[in-house]
């Protein structure tokens, strides 16, 4: 049995990860280092409680001391860096905490994994950084898609602080040859997505009749990306990657805004029995600032050399997701909090919506 750190998993992918890993690769054990911010919910993997091969610990990556003492107890062969502030949104009315956590914090985890290498040099032990599309900036409507080889031109502080770490990942390999992999995904989505971000939100506002916001004219594209399918990409990485090296993974799945928005309006229709169209709640808002056009994933590189492909389709996987919001409003209920009610009508509010 090998022990695996995931830092963030009690976030939506890092959760997503670990039942995924629970599931497949009964030869891991995974030790779950998570600070519970506003984004994290220890409830997501209350059935692993006593289940021996899952541990829990509360704590932040950028605790060099935590990390000196996890390192020692588990002896890790591998760390999974999914914990980072994700909210684009949330980094442009207060940047600081993404520089704290995204660059400091992935800072003290190199240098934790680092040690620990140096310690145990004959030990397996590789590193893989969970990164973003967002690091090579805007395409315009034709463009080519993002390649592992395109420049990085950060919009936001969520992505410059994405960007920032991913040099310092690539730096740690370069200059001391500690084993690191980078992934580069698109918008992913599915069960337990924080309902700040844009699919949870429409789902549940439509549920709660309220208005359907959408920045601009609703033209930005994304490529989307279904939980699941990723979480089989990044296992496809650490296991077969090159070290050193970068995979983009995409989902093959661009669309708009306001196309995502719709298709969502008429499945939860579909599936509530409503009677007039959600499509009326739509409501054009002020634009995000330094908006990014377009995101388009080229992940020729991982279907070669690592074997993936995405499996799930849009239409299905959406289906799939609002399925699960639906199902499942116990959870939803008990993540909009207080501090969450906040966050949303100020965001909104200045925003414009009625
Ligand atoms: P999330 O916001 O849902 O979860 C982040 C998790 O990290 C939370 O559980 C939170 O408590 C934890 N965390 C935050 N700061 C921490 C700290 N200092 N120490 C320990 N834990 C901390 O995020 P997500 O959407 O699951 O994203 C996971 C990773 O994937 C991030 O690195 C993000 O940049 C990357 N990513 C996400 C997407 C996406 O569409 N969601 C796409 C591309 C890349
Ligand atoms: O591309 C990968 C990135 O995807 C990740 O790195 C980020 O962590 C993740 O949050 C996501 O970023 P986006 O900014 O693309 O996701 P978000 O759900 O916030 O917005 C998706 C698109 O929808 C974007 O063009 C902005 C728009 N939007 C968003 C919200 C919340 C709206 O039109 N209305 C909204 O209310």
């Amino acid at each position: 049995m090998e022990t695996i750190l995931v830092t963030g998993g009690s976030g939506f992918i890092g959760t997503n990860f670990i039942k995924f890993v629970m599931e497949n690769h009964p030869r891991w054990a995974v030790v779950n280092l998570d600070a519970l911010t506003y984004a994290g919910n220890p409830e997501n993997h209350r059935e692993l409680e006593r289940d021996d091969r899952y541990t829990f610990v509360q704590g932040n990556i950028a605790d060099a001391g935590l990390l000196e003492k996890l390192f020692a107890a588990h002896r890790f062969s591998g760390v999974f860096h999914f914990a980072a502030e994700t909210h684009v949104d949330r980094s442009i009315t207060g940047p600081e905490v993404f520089l704290n956590t995204n660059i400091i914090g992935t800072f003290k985890l190199l240098e934790a994994s680092l040690a620990h290498v140096r310690s145990v040099p004959d030990a397996p032990f590789r590193f893989l950084h969970v990164s973003t599309d967002e690091v090579y900036g805007s395409l315009g409507f034709k463009d080519p898609a993002f390649t592992e080889t395109t420049p990085y031109d950060p919009s936001s502080p969520y992505s410059a602080s994405k960007a920032s770490s991913d040099h310092f990942v690539k730096a740690f390999h370069r200059t001391y040859g500690l084993d690191v992999v980078v992934t580069n995904c698109s918008n992913n989505y599915g069960p337990y997505q924080f309902p700040e971000k844009l699919i949870p939100l429409v789902i549940l506002n439509i549920l709660d009749n309220k208005p359907l916001p959408v920045y601009g004219k609703g033209e930005n594209i994304r490529d989307w990306l279904y939980v699941k399918d990723h979480c089989d990409a990044l296992v496809r990485v650490f296991l077969k990657g090159t070290s050193g090296g970068t995979y983009n993974i995409g989902g093959g799945e661009e669309k708009n805004n306001l196309a995502v928005v719709r298709a969502i309006c008429d499945l939860v229709d579909k599936r509530t029995g409503r009677k007039s169209s959600s499509r009326e709640l739509i409501s054009y808002v002020q634009d995000r600032p330094g908006h990014d056009l377009r995101y388009a994933i080229d992940c020729a590189k991982a279907e070669r050399s690592v074997g993936f492909k995405a499996q799930y389709s849009f239409e299905q996987a959406l289906a799939a997701t609002i399925d699960w919001y639906l199902d499942h409003m116990d959870w939803v209920r008990s993540v909009q909090t207080g501090a969450y009610r906040k966050w949303i009508e100020t965001q909104y509010t200045t925003r414009g919506v009625k």
